[in-house]
């Protein structure tokens, strides 16, 4: 039997895509391989959202070059944010690639290593020519948490960001085959789903008027699906928070008290010249209506230090912001500019030195107030759902709080399951526990 094995690079989205591009290699007859040593189709996801991705899967290229010469046969392709965004030039930087397509493309792929994994032939690529993924088969990594993708692509103008030049215009997979598929998962066994989107959120609006829907009433359809426990979604953008999605997580009991929700910046001036669409002060009063109606809610963020412009004063006002906010977590990067984004042509590149002091200045604080975030939390029970052994001492049991923090705790719970777990430490990404006993009732 012919053999695949796939690197992902990248977000969950991608994540996801690979679970798609398994199941398709699988349905072509290959097994996966335990390492890209063994196995005849190499694939790799690839993510180009900062130069780090890109170098790194330079590395990983260039091994792979170096091993085909031992193995003519053995096939290289390349997927994803990168391959797209390079799409003139991939064949022309690493010549040992023989196919390589966009995330759109991710259906193409049987035709181009054709059938079974034989008859290599230089793919293609194509916002033009986009498909949904999501009705491919998938080989899910995990039997109790599933990613659904809810759309593709991003029509916001982040002058930072290169998704939407390689991810296209967003479209939105219709309520039906969403829920469908939810309900195919649920009686699969899976507690957690994870609804994906680029910008999730404003999932739906571009179905209209054919079909009048937003994304609160997805969230209260997929609430509805029985043995469905908990409903995650990933990337939101604030600007697309309106009152019935707040509504809808605060009201739906499987959606968790988690929210992402990406800052980018403290410094209104900077979300300006970003093309954020929101300021400082509408976007605290967003945190404010949040706080107000989800209970025990706990923000995660995104942010960027280093933007083209950003002076000392701009950086100030983000950390304001870390502090005025609370973050339970915080996902921090140094601006890293991106060929044919609008940003990478401003004037005012901040200097590396400059980038990585106030990067320093930054992870500080979010790990400072995440620590107390986390300690706060000492003390009481939290529901858990299982993940299986700690990834550091096999003897402890891992899993996530609703909050969506990992929790190491001592139990005899099985993975899926939910447990209550009595928090007694924490560290600034985690907190320690001990599984409460089973009281019966009556006895
Ligand atoms: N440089 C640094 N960070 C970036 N992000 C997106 N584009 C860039 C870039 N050019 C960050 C944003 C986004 C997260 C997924 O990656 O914070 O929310
Ligand atoms: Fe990377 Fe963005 Fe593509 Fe995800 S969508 S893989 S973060 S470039």
């Amino acid at each position: 039997m012919r053999r695949y094995h796939v690197t992902t690079f990248g977000c969950q989205m991608n994540a996801h895509d690979s679970e798609r591009i398994k199941g398709l290699l699988e349905e072509l007859g290959l097994g996966e391989a335990p390492s890209a040593d063994d196995a005849d189709v190499v694939v790799f996801n690839t993510c180009t959202i900062r130069e780090k991705p890109d170098t790194k899967l330079a590395a990983y290229l260039g091994e792979a070059a170096a091993r085909k010469r031992e193995h003519p046969d053995r096939v290289i392709a390349v997927g994803g944010c990168y391959a797209e965004a390079q799409r003139e030039r991939i064949f022309e930087l690493y010549p040992a690639v023989d196919v390589a397509f966009g995330p759109g493309s991710i259906a193409h792929l049987g035709e181009w290593l054709g059938a079974g994994g034989h008859g290599v032939t230089r793919g293609r690529f194509g916002l033009d020519d986009r498909a949904f993924a999501a009705e491919l088969p998938v080989h899910n990594e995990r039997a109790f948490q599933a990613w659904v993708q809810v759309s593709m692509g991003c029509n916001s103008k982040c002058s930072y960001c290169i998704v939407p030049s390689v991810r296209g215009r967003e479209q939105s997979r219709r309520p039906g085959e969403i829920l469908a598929e939810v309900h195919r998962l649920a009686e699969q066994g899976v507690k957690e789903l994870t609804l994906l989107g680029q910008n999730v959120n404003s999932w739906g609006r571009d179905l209209l008027p054919e079909i009048a829907t937003e994304f609160g009433e997805l969230l209260r359809a997929c609430d509805a699906v029985e043995g469905i426990e908990r409903i995650r979604f990933t990337s939101p953008h604030p600007k697309d928070f309106r009152e019935p999605v707040i509504a809808a997580i605060a009201e739906c009991d499987a959606v968790c008290e988690h929210v992402h929700l990406p800052l980018q910046s403290g410094s209104s001036r900077l979300l300006k010249a970003m093309r954020r669409t929101y300021t400082r002060e509408r976007y605290l009063m967003l945190v404010e209506k949040m706080r107000a109606a989800i209970p025990d809610v706990a923000f995660g963020t995104d942010i960027i230090v280093g933007f083209p412009g950003e002076t000392e004063t701009d950086f100030l006002e983000t950390l304001e912001m870390v502090e005025e906010v609370g973050y339970d977590s915080a996902f921090t990067f140094v601006y890293s500019p991106r060929a044919g984004t609008e940003a990478a042509a401003m004037p005012d590149q901040v200097p590396h030195e400059v980038k990585i002091g106030r990067m320093e200045r930054l992870v500080e604080l979010t790990q400072r107030i995440a620590g107390e975030r986390n300690a706060a939390r000492v003390g009481r029970v939290e529901q858990v759902l299982v993940e299986g052994p700690s990834r550091t001492d096999p003897s402890v049991l891992r899993g996530r709080t609703r909050r969506n923090t990992t929790v190491n705790f001592t139990g005899s719970a099985r993975a899926g399951e939910l447990v209550d777990v009595t928090i007694d430490g924490s560290t600034s990404t985690t907190l320690r526990g001990r599984q409460e006993s089973l009281v019966m009732g009556g006895l």
